[in-house]
């Protein structure tokens, strides 16, 4: 593969999120395969990203939807094998596309090796390697801690000793069935390192790192109290182990260590992206902000200084498979996003949520740094808020009350009724039918779809000088509306107010998220434009 900016691809790459189980089924089982993914590389080529980053794809009782890892050196027969991982790593090369994989380093699978090991003898020595420990109170049946885990819910399980008496209990900061790992252990560090080269070695170009921020937990076990240091949330043991990784990955020519990183306390954020650290991290902190110019325009200011300060390329993330669909999120009356606030059957303008979204890709695509882009975003999908609960995987559901499935519902190729193009057979999670209109192939040559809005974006990002380098100044545009300059002839503009604005003196129009009046610009639009020199 010929790369033009050899050596840090991933600081200004666009960043595709395949969520294998709802890209594309090639075998008529319902579930996305990577036999679909391959088949459908042309769609990722004509879109013009620079990456694909795969979900968790290994074998897996998808307990978490594969985030419960039970052998991270294969695949699961649901999506494939490991040659077609392979063949998948090198098509994808040929056609000018790096691969990213997913790597969930705080816990694993109960059914992990280790872990069943672990639990079918007290004393082996895979023990060790997880977090057991005894109860509290006069029979043991307390669970050690209080601890609320991620998706709400208890975060301990009582274990049976062999002779079928009550035993220790073990920590799952997820769901039982994602035993937390023990990472004061040295054979863990030396597996997962292992695991990169695994990877690495197969010719992948970056991992993404799931809950980067969890893998250290405080051995005294003490209850999480407002203010103080918490018990398991970004603990400072784990730099040395990032550190380790980037040695691992700089051993090989161009590889990324992209960290899933959810921390309010932007400096603490930017810590794991030191120069010995992590390469890039998500910036959820954007994917969380209000449809708000000064709020908008306060993040992206403190986004962009923290990385500053630690050299690191700033990302922009709009959604994924975690959180509700933007389309949905900006279309409420609310247009934050937290999973505190569940907003779920609110209200929602899809009409408005649209508008808004493709003067965001606009936005996003534009911003100094890397780009990401969750599959279906780029076909305008919003979040399917009518799946049965008796349909729904989620595991949070029962925990939280909210669903992430609403997010990971199978893409619409084709045709005019599910499963549109995406499998033969009715998929995983129901397709909503008015998605006949969000299909690739009815948006194809279409210039007013979001398909097409994102493929003319990505592409003049491509081939636009002043989106490659740090360069970026906000120009004075009045209240409610955000404009910079990229380079000495590219601004971007993006109206959050309720009237259209006159746009600021420029040579042409390079690209508008909705029509024009003129030279005004509506509201909840965004512009490209080529600036005078
Ligand atoms: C991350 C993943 C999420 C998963 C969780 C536990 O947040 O993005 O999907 O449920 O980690 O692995």
């Amino acid at each position: 593969m010929t790369d033009p900016r050899p050596g840090s691809w991933w600081r200004d790459a666009v960043i595709y999120q395949v969520y294998p189980r709802s890209f594309a089924d090639s075998d008529g089982d319902g579930v996305g395969d990577i036999d679909g993914i391959r088949a459908r590389l042309g769609h990722l080529s004509a879109l013009g990203v620079d990456a694909i980053w795969m979900s968790p794809w290994y074998p897996s009782p998808m307990a978490d939807a594969g985030y419960d890892v039970a052998d991270f050196r294969d695949i699961d027969p649901a999506f494939g094998t490991l040659a077609k991982a392979e063949a998948l790593i090198a098509e994808a090369h040929a056609a000018g596309i790096r691969t990213i994989v997913d790597i969930v380093p705080n816990h694993v699978s109960s059914e992990h090796v280790w872990f069943k090991k672990a639990l079918a003898d007290p004393r082996a020595p895979e023990r060790e390697l997880f977090w057991f420990h005894p109860g509290r109170g006069e029979n043991g049946d307390e669970m050690p801690t209080d601890w609320v885990g991620e998706f709400g819910g208890t975060t301990w399980t009582r274990t049976t000793n062999p002779d079928g008496t009550p035993g220790d209990w073990y920590l799952h900061l997820f769901t039982p069935e994602q035993p937390d790992l023990n990472w004061d252990h040295p054979r863990v560090r030396a597996e997962f390192e292992d695991i990169l080269r695994f990877w690495f070695d197969r010719g992948v170009d970056g991992i993404r790192i799931d809950s980067a921020a969890l893998l250290f937990k405080d051995r005294a076990l003490p209850p999480v109290v407002e203010g103080e240091r918490h018990p398991f949330h970004d603990l400072d043991e784990v730099h040395e182990v990032y550190r380790a990784w980037r040695r691992v990955s700089e051993g090989y020519p161009d590889r990324a260590l992209i960290g899933e990183v959810w921390m309010p306390e932007v400096e603490r954020f930017a810590n794991y992206l030191r120069p010995d650290e992590l390469h890039a991290a998500f910036n959820f902190d954007f994917l969380g902000c209000a449809w708000d110019a000064a709020l908008m325009r306060a993040c992206i200011d403190r986004t962009l200084d923290a990385h500053r300060a630690v050299g690191a390329p700033a990302t922009w993330v709009l959604s994924n498979h975690d959180v509700t669909r933007h389309v949905t999120r900006y279309g409420r009356t609310t247009t934050t996003f937290s999973f505190e606030n569940n907003l779920d059957g609110t209200p929602v303008d899809l009409e408005l949520g649209t508008r808004r979204a493709r003067a965001a890709a606009l936005l996003s695509l534009s911003l100094p740094g890397a780009t990401y882009v969750y599959q279906g975003e780029e076909l305008g999908l919003w979040e399917n808020e009518n799946i049965p609960v008796e349909r729904m995987q989620d595991p949070m559901y029962a925990r939280r009350g909210h669903s992430r499935d609403g997010c990971r519902v199978p893409l619409p190729w084709s045709g005019d009724e599910p499963p549109f193009g995406f499998s033969t057979t009715q998929p995983w999670l129901p397709q909503p039918p008015e998605w006949k209109d969000r299909t690739v192939q009815a948006q194809t040559g279409d210039p007013s779809s979001m398909l097409e809005l994102y493929r003319s974006a990505i592409a003049a990002r491509k081939a636009e000088p002043g989106l490659h380098g740090p360069d970026f100044a906000w120009l004075d545009a009045g209240a409610g509306v955000l404009a910079y300059r990229r380079g000495p002839q590219f601004a971007c503009v993006l109206n959050l107010s309720p009237e259209a604005v006159e746009l600021p003196a420029h040579q042409s129009v390079l690209l508008p998220s909705s029509q024009l009046e003129g030279t005004l610009l509506p509201p909840d639009s965004a512009v490209w434009l080529r600036l005078a020199t």
